[in-house]
């Protein structure tokens, strides 16, 4: 019985010796140090991810111990995220179908083992839709509705394929057909504030000219072009049908006064053209098919396209003077 004190008395000597003072001031944890007295400091991995819609991602806790020791602490914390898009189970986050290519959230990862200790970890995820992930065999794309979607030569829509929300555009349009007056909902609330803001910060007057085409109004424009100037230039100037953005309903080719309200080059340098440019992406469009940018998006210059993909995508785009087409092939 003697014995059996003396070697506790030791024991609680030796615990208590080893406990050691955390180096860094922020980070206080005591019911941590209970379980290992030699912590150092908490990280959490991954701290930067690239995830797409309906993937998982697992997070992990861990306690940083003297030397390259560590020890897992992710049942102690409880995850959570800035946004809806991201929700988890326990320590895993699972991407929303609505989460867009270029959106970061953040992830918090707050300690819970004891009311005291008061530890917050924060991670990214940023959200990528493969390329890849988002084709079937037949080169069909499974993503049309999708504002991060990509339609080019290569990804085709499938011929059935309509948008289910439609409306009419709100802004000035030049031409009569109702059915290219329209986009899908989020495109023609942002070409309103998009055309608002053009004439309340700078005066101008920008005009919808071309928005949504079915499939068979494409059809019929792609074979009239063919027909009148031949295949070569038909394909470097419209979509085959089942490849033009227009049908998404997210595309809309914008026009001026100042252009007689046509679709031409010298748009891209008039007053409208320039504004245009350099502010399309705070509203959520790129001009999807620039300038010396052929041989990558199979289409010549066009400064009037624009195409909806959300202000986080539109914005990283134009800041690094890409393509859709680039900045996916970059990130694969
Ligand atoms: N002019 C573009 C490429 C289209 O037809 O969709
Ligand atoms: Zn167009």
């Amino acid at each position: 019985m003697k014995k059996l004190l003396i070697i506790t008395v030791a024991l609680l000597i030796i615990l208590t010796g080893c406990k050691t003072v955390i180096e860094d001031p922020d980070v206080d944890l005591p019911d941590i140090i209970e379980k290992d007295p030699e912590i150092k400091g908490v990280n959490i991995s991954p701290e930067k991810v690239l995830a797409g819609s309906g993937e998982k991602v697992e997070f992990k806790v861990e306690a940083i111990l003297e030397g390259e020791k560590t020890i897992d602490i992710t049942s102690d914390m409880k995850f959570s995220s800035d946004t809806e898009k991201i929700s988890f189970e326990n320590n895993k986050a699972l991407v929303g179908e609505d989460a867009i290519t270029g959106e970061e959230h953040v992830v918090i990862a707050e300690y819970i083992g004891a009311e005291e200790v008061d530890i917050d970890l924060y991670a990214t995820i940023e959200v990528f839709n493969s390329l890849e992930d988002t084709i079937d065999e037949n080169g069909v794309i499974t993503n049309p509705e999708a504002y991060d979607m990509v339609v080019n030569k290569e990804r085709n829509l499938s011929s059935q394929y309509v948008p289910q929300d439609l409306v009419k555009l709100e802004v000035e349009t030049c031409l009569p057909n109702p059915e290219i007056n329209q986009l899908r909902k989020a495109a023609s609330d942002a070409i309103t504030k998009m055309f608002k803001t053009a004439d309340e910060e700078e005066g101008l007057n920008l005009v919808a000219r071309s928005g949504y085409r079915s499939y068979a109004t494409q059809d019929s424009l792609y074979h009239g072009i063919v027909n009148k100037y031949g295949q070569d230039y038909a394909d470097k100037y419209s979509a085959y049908p089942g490849q033009s953005e227009h049908q998404t309903g997210l595309a809309l080719d914008i026009t001026a006064a100042s252009v007689n309200y046509q679709l031409e080059d010298v748009f891209g340098e008039t007053e409208e053209g320039i504004w245009t440019k350099e502010n399309a992406h705070r509203f959520g469009f790129i001009i999807r098919y620039p300038e010396g940018k052929e041989d990558i998006t199979g289409y010549l210059y066009e400064p009037w396209h624009l195409r909806y993909v959300g202000e986080n995508l539109a914005t990283k785009i134009f800041r690094q003077d890409t393509t859709l087409e680039e900045y996916f092939m970059n990130k694969e």
